[in-house]
């Protein structure tokens, strides 16, 4: 089969297309024809060796998480997915998705709803539930309560704020100028131009901070908690860790997000998406071929929505 492989770290152009072994599934395991997978910042520091030390040593490596495609082979174990199904899977760091067939977890797939490409599908798994387990899970957004998404026009972000308004909350998104339009139409009920306004200086209060795109801090953005509020960065840092323990006794509380697949949380969010509350926006899709640009892209740090790779 064709993979976009990388035969050692460093800068996008590391990546290219060459025929590798097809992988089988073991006991536990599907086999996925792959129809699309995208691009998540993690994986480009993959890439460069920026997160070596949780990594294998093996080369060539085939890096990607999200998967859309259909089922092609099952293992021996496999009694809820058959050949033919459409399904949505996340492989998780040990990655697999840039290639023309992938295997995943039993656990770490769903079916597809009819209503939902297989775009639309492999934008959804980390940038999506990343969103969804921050908020809900460590936010502990409430109906009614008051959010502040900062980075909501990039792939988590501009799922934080759809999923923020299904749960009933008043969502002010902060994202650049290029963005406010699409935030909007998110769904966003105020929107702060970064480039013109910093947030951390006004006096609005809200319930939960999430930090999409971690480029503010806990410090910063205490004043504008209320005497409860909860900050969520996406950024497992050591810095994040000692803010959390600070402020286990707090009332202002600092956590930080770390994305874990659940068939639950998935099953839910394709839910809303298939009945249209919930879109990925696709800035951009590209061909297994083109991923030094699908990664280039990513790291210049500007991206609206996901960047998606259809795999013909
Ligand atoms: N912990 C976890 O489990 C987990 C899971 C998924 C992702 N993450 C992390 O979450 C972060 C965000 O991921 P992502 O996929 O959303 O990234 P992304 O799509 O690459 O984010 C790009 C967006 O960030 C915006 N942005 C950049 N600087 C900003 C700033 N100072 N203020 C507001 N917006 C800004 C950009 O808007 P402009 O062009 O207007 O600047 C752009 O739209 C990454 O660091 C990723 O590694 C963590």
């Amino acid at each position: 089969m064709k993979a976009a492989i990388i035969d050692q770290y460093g800068p996008a152009s590391e990546l290219h297309v060459a025929e590798v072994p097809k992988p089988e599934p073991d006991t536990h395991e599907v086999l996925i024809r792959v129809h699309a997978t995208c691009v998540n910042p993690f994986e480009t520091h993959q890439r460069s060796g920026d997160m070596k030390a949780m990594m294998s040593g093996d080369f060539p490596k085939i890096l990607g998480a999200d998967v859309a495609g259909v089922v092609e082979a099952v293992g021996l174990m496999i009694t809820d997915f058959q050949p033919g199904d459409r399904v949505m899977a996340s492989l998780g760091m040990s990655g697999g998705a840039y290639a023309e067939y992938a295997v995943a977890k039993e656990t770490s797939l769903v079916k597809l709803p009819d209503a939902i490409s297989f775009e639309q599908a492999a934008a959804m798994p980390v940038a999506a539930g990343t969103a969804l387990q921050a908020m809900r899970d460590k936010g502990h957004l409430r109906p009614r309560d008051r959010v502040l998404i900062n980075g909501a026009a990039g792939g988590v972000g501009h799922y934080a704020v759809q999923l923020a308004k299904i749960m009933g909350a008043t969502v002010t998104a902060v994202c650049g100028p290029d963005a406010v339009a699409m935030v909007k139409e998110l769904g966003a009920d105020r929107v702060i131009n970064y480039h013109e306004i910093d947030f951390t200086k006004e006096a609005e209060t809200y319930d939960v901070v999430f930090d999409a795109v971690a480029k503010s801090s806990f410090e910063a953005c205490q004043p504008i908690l209320t005497k409860t509020g909860t900050y969520v960065t996406t950024r497992p840092s050591a810095e994040g860790m000692l803010d959390k323990v600070k402020t286990l006794f707090a009332d202002q509380k600092a956590t930080f997000i770390l994305f874990s697949f659940t068939q639950t949380d998935m099953n839910w969010m394709l839910k809303h998406a298939a009945e249209g509350r919930l879109k990925a926006v696709i800035e951009h899709t590209y061909r297994l071929d083109e991923l030094p640009q699908a990664h280039a892209a990513s790291e210049a740090g500007h991206v609206k929505g996901k960047l998606v790779v259809v795999v013909e």
